[in-house]
């Protein structure tokens, strides 16, 4: 089944719900800045003292992942990352080889050359795990609002990435976040580049504090979120 579209300068679109992966123009960068910044990330994988559990709503390209895989990998852990990922439509492998092109660096670094090889050979129809080294990927295949049912792990951080919420609005709806209540560990952080009335909402319903940061580039704001 065709999942994207390619636009202008190569951004992919969804044909399911008409909203885009990323913007091209600096989407890496703000993938970066957003999720991994915005979770101080670097300072946190820095200081582990145990395995680091990390759960995505919507795996998309795989963007995310790599980069936070990438960044992981610079440290030489002890630990592990356990990275749990949301997919209601998996991306082909030639969707994803395709928009993980556009970025030279990422595109040519070995853990994405690994990532690309065991994802060529995983049937789409259920839950996809791959290990990279000391990062463990494992993506749920299906609606987020069931699959995040099978998880009991308490999770330290949270890539809220479910599309805009006036185009997805069940990713940011109380089945959804009924669950991320569920998982969030004490402390846990949140980060997502939307600062809507509903973003707020859902985020309070769940337990999160939140505050807003200088959003990425012309961006006015972005909200992190802090579990309670
Ligand atoms: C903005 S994209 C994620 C981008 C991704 N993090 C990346 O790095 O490319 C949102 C993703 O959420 C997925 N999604 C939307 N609704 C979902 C649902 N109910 N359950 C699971 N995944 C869902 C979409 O198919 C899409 O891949």
């Amino acid at each position: 089944m065709k999942n994207i579209t390619l636009e202008v300068s190569d951004t992919p679109r969804s044909l399911h719900f008409d909203d885009i992966y990323y913007n091209v123009d600096g989407g890496l960068a703000e993938k970066y800045y957003v999720f991994i910044d915005g979770n101080n990330l670097p300072q946190r994988f820095e200081k582990l003292e145990k395995n680091f559990n990390l759960l995505e709503l919507g795996f998309g390209t795989g963007l995310s992942f790599l980069l936070t895989a990438i960044e992981f990998n610079k440290f030489d852990s002890k630990y592990e990352l356990n990275f749990t990922s949301t997919e209601l439509y998996p991306l082909s492998f030639e969707e994803i080889d395709l928009a993980l092109k556009k970025w030279d660096d990422l595109y040519s670094n070995k853990i994405t050359k690994e990532f690309l090889m065991q994802y060529k050979q995983k049937e789409l129809i259920k839950d996809i795990k791959i290990k990279l080294n000391n990062v463990n990927l494992h993506i749920l295949v299906g609606d987020a609002r069931e699959t995040l049912k099978s998880i009991n792990e308490k999770q330290n951080c949270f890539y809220l990435d479910g599309f805009a919420p006036s185009k997805n609005p069940i990713m940011w709806g109380e089945e959804v976040f009924s669950q991320v209540k569920r998982l969030s560990a004490e402390n846990s952080t949140a980060t997502t580049y939307s600062v809507s009335r509903l973003v707020k909402d859902i985020l309070t319903f769940a337990g999160f504090d939140y505050s807003k940061r200088k959003g990425f580039g012309k961006k006015r704001e972005m909200i992190i979120g802090i579990k309670k």
